[in-house]
């Protein structure tokens, strides 16, 4: 997180240390509200058609669980899929009988665009795909794929948790119906916190799975009435200190320019699978013709969490991704346990030298 961030974050606990938790949402709304519009300007959407919640996990849960799916209706999904929705496709399957179809991949492996619009000749009731998985390097072919969303009349519902923050977004762009993403990702903000983008013409086909007097009004004894903003699928108690720091986040992300960002990350990315490849006995695991800012790579005889550990010794921060996060793809690809390195556009080409010098003295 940049220091604003964490100063956003630290002076709204220290406000709510100093007036309590209510004085201080009240002395901050402004500032609080206007989260909102930072989110939707980030995304080219409406203030009215986002929903701040606790992550991007919840985000999209909150969209996909309110779909009235029934037995038989089927769900399209890609082979890089996130694991955490997956295991709610196939609690859907259990409980509500939906069938889950993986759009095959392309020769280069991202999803087939042309293979999707034939499995589109037979209804479907949902298109659901991510658009950066954990692993890998891909960028799925968004926009192309809510084209024949909007063509077939389907629901597009768009996991880009990994895409916000790297790369430009705009909504009406690609086409999605519900896009989810969080904060503490590329956007460089605090933990738990997440959102939802939900079109505005859906809002009021859907209600959320859980309601609270904040998502719909106690009106009368026996009814309730649904916000008629994205809002509903939020409730009344929320990290209001984490929200300043996402809003601040934003602010930042904003003043570098979405497209000065995804530039920079993704020229430090291409520089740093350029270097992998000159070290013996290393993989760089890429899927798609576009490459993102995740490098996904293992070296011979290389134990990715011992590596890991290794590096973060010398403060140089990489993680590991397994096939616990996108199964289909290890399966698929027989990947290996790896490791992934996320550069950011505040890295600089001495870093990418210095981990890959450091990688090497390790071997
Ligand atoms: C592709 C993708 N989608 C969704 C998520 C979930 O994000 P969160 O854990 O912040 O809810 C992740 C997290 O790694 C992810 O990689």
């Amino acid at each position: 997180m940049p220091r604003v961030v964490v100063d956003a974050v630290i002076d709204h606990i220290n406000l709510e240390a100093r007036i309590g938790g209510y004085g201080a949402a009240s002395e901050k709304a402004e500032m609080l509200d206007a989260v909102y519009n930072s989110v939707a300007t980030l995304l080219g959407a409406k203030e009215n058609e986002i929903a701040l919640v606790e992550n991007a996990t919840v985000a999209w849960c909150q969209a996909f669980y309110a779909l009235p799916l029934k037995k038989g209706d089927r769900v399209l999904t890609c082979q890089a899929e996130y694991a955490a929705n997956y295991v709610a496709y196939l609690q859907r399957v259990k409980r509500d009988g939906i069938v889950i179809e993986v759009i095959p991949n392309d020769a280069k492996g991202a999803i087939d665009v042309a293979a999707l619009e034939k499995m589109l000749a037979k209804p479907a009731a949902l298109i659901s795909i991510t658009w950066v998985p954990t692993n890998g390097g891909l960028v799925n072919p968004a926009a192309e794929v809510g084209k024949l969303a909007q063509k077939h009349g389907v629901l597009y519902l768009l996991d880009a948790c990994q895409a916000v923050g790297q790369m430009v977004v705009d909504v009406r762009e690609i086409g999605c119906d519900f896009l989810s993403a969080t904060s503490r990702k590329f956007l460089r903000g605090p933990r738990g916190i997440g959102f939802l983008y939900i079109r505005k013409a859906l809002i009021h086909t859907m209600e959320p799975v859980v309601l609270d007097h904040f998502a719909a009004a106690w009106v009368e004894t026996n009814r309730y009435e649904l916000r008629h903003d994205a809002r509903r699928f939020e409730n009344w108690e929320n990290a209001y200190a984490l929200r300043a720091g996402l809003g601040a986040a934003l602010t930042y992300a904003q003043e570098i320019g979405l497209d000065n960002i995804q530039k920079r990350s993704w020229e430090l990315a291409q520089s740093l699978r350029e270097q992998l490849n000159t070290i013996v006995g290393a993989r760089v695991h890429d899927a798609g013709g576009q490459h993102c800012a995740i490098v996904s790579f293992s070296i011979e005889g290389v134990n990715p969490q011992a590596m890991v550990a290794a590096l973060r010794a010398q403060n140089i921060i990489i993680g590991t991704s397994g096939i616990e996060s996108t199964r289909l793809d290890y399966q698929a690809r027989s990947l290996p346990d790896m490791m992934r390195s996320a550069p950011h556009y505040f890295n600089t080409q001495n870093e990418i030298e210095q981990m890959v010098a450091a990688l090497k003295a390790q071997i």
